[in-house]
């Protein structure tokens, strides 16, 4: 049996494990998906067993994605952009990375019948770890990019690093923007946070967020009420972990089962 896994800490939660397990399942592949929850002092001795334990892929999450980058032998462009890694093949003992989260997020974007972002006025809300592969994503597809964030220093260094531009939260009204993707983690300390003025949605936007936990952010509740096509943050989280599932088998996954499996889990998730 081949053997994949999440690594991250804590793991338990990650619902990667049930996409994964179902989609082996349903296309009858011998493999075996654990979560792995390792803390940051055994993660080299992790590292170092990969390959006794027989282990074939990883998914990467917090807060690994960046330092796991040291033990890989070899990464593509994407990460190497994006600065991340969420994605690990074990090939005959060598270890390759990748990043999905990237191509998660403009497939979820898609889903909102938005299929060329070229010269599409996108905001994204935050400048954190979360943000990177994203901002990568709109910019490889030719959007025009601005990065809003509290701390508008960490915008403006990230936005140099992308060529994009950037700004307080509060310039968002300013920008008409046509697509909105919310990558902060205010919901986790402020349940009720308003990043952006409900008047300042506008029906025509398409606003995304990438936080699924609770699935109508409040961001995502104000844009609904304003007549926005909103996109749940499972979304990414689905698209993502196909991309994975290709990487690793070659195979194209089976989406159906996994985001029914998904929507499963997050209805009695607390
Ligand atoms: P991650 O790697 O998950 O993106 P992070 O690097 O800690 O996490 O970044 C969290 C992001 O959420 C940051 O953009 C942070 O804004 P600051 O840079 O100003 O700290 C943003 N964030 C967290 N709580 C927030 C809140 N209550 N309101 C607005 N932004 C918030």
């Amino acid at each position: 049996m081949q053997i994949y896994g999440i690594l991250a800490s804590p793991a338990g939660h990650s619902l990667s494990p049930a996409m994964h397990n179902v989609a082996f399942k349903n296309l009858g592949i011998d493999a075996y998906y654990y979560a792995f929850d390792i803390a940051e002092n055994e993660l080299d001795d992790f590292m170092t067993g990969l390959n006794d334990g027989g282990v074939c892929g990883l998914s990467v999450s917090l807060p690994y994605k960046e330092k796991i980058i040291t033990y890989l032998d070899e990464i593509d462009e994407d990460s190497k952009a994006i600065g991340a890694v969420n994605t690990i093949k074990n090939v005959d003992g060598k270890l390759y990375g990748y990043n999905t989260d990237w191509q998660g997020a403009l497939k979820a974007l898609e889903l909102g019948d938005l299929t060329n972002l070229l010269g599409k006025k996108c905001v994204v809300l935050g400048a954190g770890g979360a943000c990177r592969a994203i901002v990568y994503g709109l910019k490889k597809m030719g959007a025009e990019v601005w990065i809003l964030n509290r701390d508008v220093e960490k915008a403006q260094m990230l936005a140099q690093e992308f060529d994009c531009s950037f700004g307080a939260l509060t310039d968002f009204a300013q920008i008409e923007a046509e697509v909105v993707v919310q990558t902060t983690s205010a919901w986790l300390s402020e349940p009720d946070a308003q990043l952006v003025p409900k008047e300042a949605l506008k029906p025509n936007m398409i606003v995304m967020d990438i936080v699924y936990k609770p699935l109508l952010t409040p961001l995502l509740k104000d844009a609904q009420e304003q007549g926005c096509k909103i996109i749940t943050g499972e979304k990414m989280l689905l698209l993502q972990a196909e991309e994975q599932f290709k990487i690793w088998t070659g195979k194209d996954a089976p989406l159906q089962p996994m985001a029914q499996i998904l929507a499963q889990k997050l209805q009695t998730m607390k």
